[in-house]
């Protein structure tokens, strides 16, 4: 069901520094900067490596507002890691696998994630405390659409 880490999602204060920490440190490359405002964050992915499943990436969040999820996260527990992100073929059935599994979903339908991707949110109280999200990557998911339409 999952084909590789798609990406790490990392909280941080300033997306400028942490930008800096992780290009300057591990030569790592930033692809994008996004805001997504019904997540309440701006972020950065940066490539880690391409591989016949997929690329894997760095993803660093930093909240728009204090009253947000990746805000209120800062505030508890300070910058690190706040979930990661398993790439999938097809998010829709794996919500499903899942689900039938006994986990609770955050997101009972996929919504767009960063650079096109289609992801939903699994509850970490029933995967062990990690926050997790599904990945399909952005071809996948165009394909996914237009034989829906
Ligand atoms: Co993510």
């Amino acid at each position: 069901m999952l084909t590789r880490i798609d990406h790490i999602g990392v909280a941080v204060r300033s997306l400028e520094t942490a930008i800096d920490l992780y290009t300057q440190t591990f030569g790592l490359t930033l692809v994008t900067t996004e805001t997504h405002e019904d997540q309440g964050v701006r972020e950065a992915m940066l490539i880690v490596a391409e591989a016949p499943a997929g690329s894997s990436y760095v993803q660093l969040l930093e909240p728009l507002r204090e009253d947000t999820p990746v805000g209120r996260f800062l505030a508890r527990s300070g910058e690190g890691i706040h979930h990661v992100g398993y790439g999938v073929d097809d998010i829709v059935v794996a919500l499903r696998e899942i689900s039938a599994r006994g986990v609770r979903l955050v997101d009972e339908r996929p919504r767009h994630g960063s650079m096109g991707a289609a992801i939903a949110f699994l509850h970490p109280k029933d995967v062990g405390g990690v926050l997790t999200e599904l990945v399909q990557a952005p071809q996948a998911a165009r394909a996914q659409e237009g034989a829906g339409q």
